[in-house]
């Protein structure tokens, strides 16, 4: 029988990708999410895409009845969670809401996991963990600064969780995979990131503002100390960051892991700054994005990026897709969004 794997936050942008490229892997897909920052015609679009819906459940992972009705109901062998809120600004106004959901959705999952014996969790974690290292490339190794902001400190409390679960219950294994920057989307064009009103990230709030649907991007701070004092970070294309999924929860249930939890950067390796990013959209769609320099965003760091031998090395994983072909898919979904 195939594994089933839940798939929590799975109509949201990674989830939806990971989806995808789970199910071309022969893996059955269970979608658990609340809708809150996603669409159900997401499901329509996977079923697209794979020729094969995915099962659907909308709940929110807080609701410990709702989840564990969903555990019984299935035979569920991994966890991929995405479920969480993720905007650092937000989550300075309203931390105990960003404590409740990103925090209480990964214990009840725990609770779940002991009760079903279902043993591997995959955790969306950040590189937000790291604050701003002073050393770069940034690896593994580096450890935790404090973090800048409640979103950030719920990926380390929900590393830790992880860690302290691993060490305390043999039944119970784990990878974190530190994202970097996610941008981008399926070459089919069926499915990528759907922000709530104004976008806070850049790469949608670029492709709105070439749709004209936004006047001009600002720029975050000219004044950084960097080649051309833009911010910089590591894109990191959608569907290679999907691909780090499937590998990582191959790994644990084949038994492959060294350790019960593991913990991997999940980037290119390469930083590019704000004025970079306009340049190869500029260069890959012909259209022009009109942006200004205004003030630093306060919490920003200057730059990161990652160093991804780790995850080259154990997982033989590593990305493929460029900028450009990041900047190009999003702005096809872009259009197809209009239409
Ligand atoms: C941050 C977090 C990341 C989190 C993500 C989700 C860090 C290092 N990263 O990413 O963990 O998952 O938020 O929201 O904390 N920019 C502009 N104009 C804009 C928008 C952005 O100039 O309108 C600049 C920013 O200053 C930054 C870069 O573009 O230099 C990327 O910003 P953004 O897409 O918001 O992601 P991060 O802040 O890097």
């Amino acid at each position: 029988m195939a594994n089933q794997i839940l798939l929590t936050g799975g109509t949201g942008f990674i989830g939806s990708h990971t989806a995808v490229e789970l199910m071309s892997q022969g893996y059955e897909v269970i979608i658990v999410d609340d809708l809150s920052n996603s669409e159900l015609k997401t499901l329509k679009s996977i079923e697209r895409i794979t020729g094969k819906k995915p099962k659907f459940y909308q709940a929110d992972i807080r609701q410990y009845e709702l989840i564990n009705a969903i555990f019984k109901e299935n035979k569920i062998t991994g966890i991929i969670h995405f479920a969480a809120k993720k905007a650092v600004g937000e989550s300075v106004e309203q931390p105990v809401m960003y404590y409740d959901i990103n925090i209480n959705s990964m214990i009840n999952l725990l609770k779940l996991m002991a009760a079903y014996q279902v043993q591997p969790i995959v955790f969306s974690s950040s590189c937000t963990v790291y604050g701003q290292p002073s050393i770069l490339p940034v690896t593994e190794a580096t450890p935790f600064l404090p973090a800048e902001s409640p979103y950030g400190n719920t990926k380390q409390i929900g590393e830790t969780i992880l860690r302290d679960s691993t060490a305390a219950n043999k039944n119970i294994n784990a990878i974190s995979l530190r994202y970097f920057n996610p941008v981008g989307a399926h070459e089919s064009g069926l499915i990528g990131e759907l922000p709530i009103g104004v976008p806070a990230n850049l790469i949608p709030f670029i492709t709105q503002t070439a749709a004209g649907l936004r006047q001009e991007l600002k720029i975050f701070g000219g004044d950084y100390n960097t080649p051309d004092g833009t911010a910089i970070r590591d894109y990191i294309h959608v569907v290679d960051l999907a691909k780090a999924h499937v590998v990582a929860i191959d790994r644990m249930l084949n038994a492959k892991q060294a350790k019960r939890y593991e913990f991997f950067n999940i980037g290119t390796g390469k930083g590019s700054s704000v004025l970079e990013v306009i340049q190869s959209f500029e260069k890959m769609t012909k259209v022009k994005v009109p942006y200004r320099i205004v003030d630093r965003r306060p919490g920003d760091i200057v730059e990161i990026y990652a160093d991804t031998s780790l995850a080259n090395q154990v997982l033989d994983w590593k990305s493929l897709l460029n900028l450009d072909e990041m900047m190009r898919s999003a702005w096809q979904w872009q259009l197809n969004l209009g239409k």
